[in-house]
């Protein structure tokens, strides 16, 4: 008998310290302030590889189905993630590309030289005016990286001209020229990229004088004030943030932040054929975004208090090898739901600081890095990091609601990092959103979730969830992971709780 009672004492014991989790969402209802920036879900297009021709441009003799040269499917599939902003050309490229090669007749256009990728023939026949017809096709904003690396001041504020002036001048008669009356006024303007490296190897402090004579002579024409993004630090150089705020703070608008998840530059890995390690690693690199952007928002809130100039993420996103037998130069990688779970996190860290994180724009949109869509020929498939961005249209432009989650770790050797990240907003409806990430691909996890400050009626949910980290998509298997309805929950008052499958992203729409 008392042989019984020990054994089942040591029994419920073992279940309680088992079962035992410290997850839980406190989601402040009431207490929103900031907006999440829908341009958090901007895009990235550089002319590499064939993130743009191929890609987006077939031009207008294709028999790929196409509007003025630009793909219809791949239009169609970005329309409806709802992609707020594109930044272009570059890019590294962005600091090699003269903007008047890609201007006029499209058989006239001098064909160049692409050094930083793979030195193959730029034929410039998606330029200015493809480029602006792409974002008018998507309904989105241009965001134009100009050239300071190896171009000239005089080129760029001709640039803004031809783009954005309503009178004559010029670079207007010539913009009439070429078809297009009136400006287009473009808001977004990048004053180089990477000025620290592939854009001219700049010291910070060179660079914030570079930088202040470029914003000098880049003008804001009637209607068109222009939004001047400064080229910032690479990941954790604080330094660059600094000096660019203290020197050069008062002329721009935004400053630029470039951080990809990588396992280690000289040995990427395979983005198909992982290993949890690899996997956990990319992981905790993601998570690092975190910290690193509440340093940059300090020192930044040191200089700017009222939080005026943008925190502007213009590239971040997964780096793997390239795809066997693809071009090196070309850096077309597959997608997983590992990257599916690095977008859910990074987005939810964005959204989380939005006070400063105005815009994000991942590396990149189609066949490049951690893209959208991939291509081949006239196929395209979307990918798991696509389905993400699909599910997160519910944050766009909607109120930030200070949410703070407690979770269990996800351990894997030795790594260890919370298994559980989390972001809420309500839209201009009153409808709520929380999109909830579990990073433990060998454990699902029961996660209570309290509204505090509004009631619950009704509850629905989406899930992105695979048999493995490894799912993707393929050319023959287009759906192998996609979106489906989520019903594993239950809601008694204001709480809700929520069974997340291993290595899933949910996503719960709250009345
Ligand atoms: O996104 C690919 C490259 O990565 C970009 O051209 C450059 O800015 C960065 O180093």
């Amino acid at each position: 008998m008392v042989k019984k009672i020990l054994l089942s004492f040591v029994l419920s014991l073992f279940v309680v310290v088992t079962c035992w989790s410290q997850n839980e969402i406190i989601v402040n209802a009431d207490q929103g302030t900031y907006q999440i920036s829908r341009d958090i879900y901007g895009q990235f297009a550089e002319h590499l590889g064939h993130g743009i021709y191929g890609g987006i441009w077939v031009g207008e003799n294709s028999p790929i189905p196409n509007t003025r040269g630009i793909r219809n499917d791949v239009v169609a599939a970005l329309k409806k993630i709802k992609v707020p902003v594109i930044r272009w050309p570059g890019g590294c490229f962005a600091d090699t590309y003269h903007w008047k090669d890609g201007i006029g007749p499209r058989g006239q256009r001098p064909k160049i030289v692409n050094v930083n990728w793979g030195n193959v023939t730029e034929d410039n026949a998606f330029g200015t005016h493809e480029f602006l017809d792409l974002c008018s096709q998507l309904g989105c904003d241009p965001y134009i990286v100009g050239n300071v690396g190896s171009g000239t001041i005089q080129e760029m504020s001709d640039w803004v001209n031809y783009v954005n002036f309503n009178g004559s001048s010029p670079m207007t008669e010539l913009r009439k020229k070429n078809g297009r009356d009136q400006p287009w006024k473009v808001r977004f303007w990048g004053v180089g990229n990477e000025s620290w490296g592939c854009g001219g190897s700049m010291s910070a402090e060179y660079y914030a004088n570079v930088f202040k004579r470029y914003a000098t002579f880049l003008r804001n024409y009637p209607g068109a004030p222009l939004y001047r993004i400064a080229c910032g630090p690479n990941s954790g150089d604080y330094h660059w943030t600094e000096v660019m705020m203290k020197n050069a703070g008062h002329m721009m608008q935004g400053l630029s932040l470039h951080y990809y998840s990588v396992i280690d530059w000289n040995h990427k890995g395979s983005a198909t054929h992982f290993s949890e390690g690899q996997y956990a690693d990319i992981m905790e690199k993601t998570l690092a975004l975190k910290p690193m952007i509440a340093r940059h928002m300090a020192i930044m809130d040191q200089y700017d208090p009222s939080r005026r100039v943008g925190l502007i993420i213009d590239e971040w996103g997964g780096w793997y090898a390239v795809e066997p037998g693809t071009n090196p130069a070309f850096l077309y990688q597959q997608n997983t739901m590992r990257d599916a779970l690095l977008a859910s996190t990074a987005l939810n860290i964005f959204n989380n600081d939005c006070a400063r994180v105005r815009m994000a724009n991942i590396a990149q949109m189609v066949n490049v890095l951690q893209a959208m869509i991939l291509t081949k020929g006239s196929q395209m498939i979307v990918t798991p990091t696509y389905d993400v961005y699909q599910m997160y249209t519910v944050h766009h432009d909607a109120l930030m609601l200070p949410t703070h989650v407690t979770s269990d770790q996800y351990t894997y050797g030795k790594y260890s990092m919370p298994a559980i990240n989390a972001s809420s907003s309500r839209d201009s409806t009153g409808m709520m959103h929380i999109s909830i990430s579990n990073l433990d691909p060998d454990h699902g996890m029961t996660v209570p979730v309290e509204i505090r400050g509004a009631g619950v009626k009704t509850v629905t949910g989406t899930v992105l969830h695979a048999d493995s980290l490894q799912a993707h998509n393929t050319f023959s298997r287009p759906d192998a992971v996609k979106p489906a309805v989520f019903k594993a929950f239950g809601v008694r008052g204001s709480k809700i709780t929520v069974k997340m499958p291993p290595a899933s992203i949910v996503i719960l729409a709250i009345k």
